[in-house]
């Protein structure tokens, strides 16, 4: 730290098309907003800038579906986001948005002097392109199988179950999700970033950071290690949602979602620092950190540096903690399966509650390794840690000073060894977290916190001040005073953690908040000074909060469960299988049991091409002079078959609902006529 003057620390922007879950905030937010204020309490110069990635196919995916405009999606979720980021106590210094005209204009200009400077190649490419939509097809609008691990839903882009980055034209058996088509290539002119040429620039600079965690600088060097390293990369997208390519030619393109997102930092610190903000983006003892999910690993260690290092003007990160993922009881948190705790709910049905989650996110944060989050784990985390340990400790505290002082805080005298050995525990509490907080270790910084508030709890357990104060008034004080000031020292260590919680502490001591430094001191409440009435921190969390959010889960899982009674798709057809079967449209012109039966019908059918027979067990569900006249379905090509003496010529087609009931199946609205195709 103290080779730097200045910090800029960015959070992902999230792309604006849903409101934020637990998963965001464990992976991205939370670690962030805890370091950001752990350096504004150490006096650090340091700024934090957020905001809404608003560019970029997931928008307008969205729109798509919610039948509006992606300028009405945004607008609606950057207000979302950002009004649960700032209940939450996400303390962004601005949470600004790409679609900002300042961000248009700096994206822009980025892109100019990167032209400018020869930095892109152009290419004419082969790209997919939807001919029922009349458009090229984004990434996002592409889906697979993936060619390193065969998972069927891969992206255009990116393959969500293995990690890797893909190329469209990588995807086995492509198809549109506009239409559902398999897309055919067009060609297209863009402009790429040689990312095979940066390659050595890239390689010393990751080479550089073997401090960085281990996930990161891992997946870092896998990138650039394996197959045949980097490929240049299109900065240009054709669609018509994003910031305006700046060049001639350019008609109808739009920068690449991931060329303008990541100069969004630089825009919003603009914004911040409409005069200085060059400070934190161009000055060699400032210090850029990028917190981000694991996801995001490669944009910001190896395009966005690419970017920068072509610029030229900017530093480059420092370091990039990511974290892994957040599961939720043990699955895998879903937006479209709803499997997720939203933020704004929780803020709802947990009101004045954010320091539980925030407890337990950061307690439990996917540091090294994927995570669960369990509403079990909640009420434990909040009743036997924050309530019985830290909760516990205060009100213990407050209660007695009330008791014994009327909340004046008495004078310490004659310390014993006892004393001493807790007050040299308190005072080297501080540089413990900042350790850990310093190595993004953040799990590990809040258990050292709440050691603390055990140190305390010893120390009353072990003094018994109740029991003393009978026999010995004079020791009481002191021991009263200690726990005071371990008090006071909680509230300020616990403040980059728990904010709400730290600012009631201080209310309750009666104090102005104090900074980090205060508590490398155990002197900082003095006596005579009164103290306010006590109030509970934390309330427990019941069982019967607990089953409501479990049932809510439950919920969403039966909502979203294939429905028992529908039969799981079968294998994967080809289409080629699909059009050997020769299916036609044909009108039932006589009907008659089979002799001996009771669930077969004799069917003759006019085909349009001859008049066949087919045997067919429908008659459970219809007799003869039901279906005379029935226009049906028919597998035409189907090789010949005797069914109780009888040849029956085909098969017509009949949907089945869960009873087993049998529905015909026929051609309606338009005037088909027999011997009609069905494909
Ligand atoms: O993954 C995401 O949600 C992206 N919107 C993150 C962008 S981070 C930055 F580059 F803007
Ligand atoms: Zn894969």
């Amino acid at each position: 730290m103290t080779k730097y003057k200045r910090t800029l620390v960015t959070a992902a922007l999230p792309y604006a098309n849903g409101p934020v879950h637990i998963g965001h905030l464990a992976g991205c937010y939370l670690p962030a907003d805890i370091y950001v204020r752990y350096l504004r309490s150490i006096g650090h110069d340091v700024k934090f800038v957020c905001g809404s990635d608003e560019h970029g196919v997931p928008i307008t995916i969205k729109a798509k579906k919610e039948n509006s405009t992606p300028q009405q999606v945004v607008d609606k979720y950057h207000k979302i986001m950002g009004d649960a980021f700032n209940e939450f106590g996400i303390s962004f210094d601005v949470y600004s948005r790409t679609s900002s005209k300042i961000h248009h204009q700096t994206a822009s200009d980025f892109f100019s002097t990167l032209y400018n400077k020869g930095s892109f190649t152009e290419q004419i490419t082969e790209q997919y392109f939807d001919e029922t939509a009349n458009q090229f097809l984004a990434d996002r609008y592409i889906t697979g199988t993936c060619p390193k691990c065969a998972n069927p839903n891969a992206y255009g882009d990116q393959c969500e179950k293995c990690g890797s980055t893909l190329n469209a034209t990588d995807l086995i058996n492509p198809k549109s999700t506009l239409s559902g088509n398999k897309p055919i290539l067009k060609e297209t002119k863009n402009w790429f970033l040689p990312l095979d040429k940066l390659q050595p620039k890239i390689k010393e600079y990751i080479e550089q950071h073997k401090d960085w965690k281990a996930n990161v600088y891992g997946q870092c060097r896998s990138w650039i290690e394996s197959g045949d390293g980097l490929q240049p990369r299109a900065m240009t997208r054709d669609l018509d949602w994003g910031v305006a390519v700046p060049i001639k030619g350019a008609d109808g393109k739009v920068l690449y979602v991931w060329f303008d997102a990541p100069i969004g930092y630089i825009s919003a610190t603009k914004e911040l620092l409409p005069n200085n903000w060059e400070d934190y983006w161009k000055k060699d003892d400032s210090r850029l950190i990028h917190f981000i999910g694991k996801d995001n690993i490669v944009f910001h260690c190896i395009i966005f540096p690419a970017m920068l290092m072509e610029h030229g003007e900017f530093i480059l990160a420092d370091n990039v903690p990511a974290n892994e993922f957040l599961n939720l009881e043990g699955d895998k948190i879903s937006t479209s399966r709803n499997w997720a705790v939203w933020l704004h709910e929780y803020l709802q049905e947990f009101k004045g509650q954010q320091d539980v989650l925030r407890y337990t996110l950061c307690a439990n944060a996917p540091e090294t390794k994927d995570n669960d989050f369990t509403w079990k784990d909640f009420q434990t985390k909040n009743n036997s840690e924050l309530v019985a340990i830290f909760g516990n400790f205060i009100n213990r505290t407050l209660v007695l000073t009330h008791k014994f002082y009327e909340g004046k805080v008495p004078i310490a005298t004659n310390y014993t060894k006892e004393d001493l050995l807790t007050l040299e525990e308190l005072a080297s509490a501080p540089q413990k977290i900042s350790k850990a907080i310093e190595q993004f270790k953040f799990r590990e910084a809040i258990t050292e916190w709440m050691n603390v508030a055990r140190i305390g709890n010893k120390y009353l357990a072990e003094t018994e001040p109740w029991k003393l104060i009978k026999t010995d008034e004079e020791r009481v004080k002191t021991i009263m005073n200690i726990a005071l000031q371990i008090s006071c020292n909680l509230a300020i260590l616990a403040e980059p953690f728990l904010p709400f919680t730290s600012k009631k502490l201080f209310g309750l001591l009666n104090i102005q908040p104090l900074n980090w430094n205060a508590a490398l001191q155990t002197s900082n409440i003095h006596s005579g000074h009164i103290i306010n009435k006590e109030e509970l921190l934390f309330a427990k969390v019941e069982d019967d909060s607990i089953q409501l959010q479990l049932n809510k889960l439950q919920q969403s899982k039966l909502d979203n469960a294939i429905p028992a009674t529908i039969k799981e798709i079968k294998v994967e057809t080809t289409f080629d299988d699909f059009t050997k079967m020769d299916i036609r449209t044909a009108t039932i012109v006589a009907a008659e049991v089979v002799p001996k039966t009771d669930k077969l019908l004799k069917l003759t059918l006019d085909t349009g091409i001859d008049t066949r027979t087919v045997v067919s067990g429908i008659a459970t569900y219809y007799k003869p002079q039901d279906v005379i006249g029935q226009k049906v379905c028919l597998l035409a090509n189907l090789a010949p078959r005797k069914i109780k003496g009888i040849e029956s010529q085909g098969m017509i087609l009949m949907a089945e609902n869960a009873d087993g009931e049998l529905s015909f199946i026929s051609p309606t609205k338009i005037q088909i006529n027999n011997g009609s195709e069905v494909k």
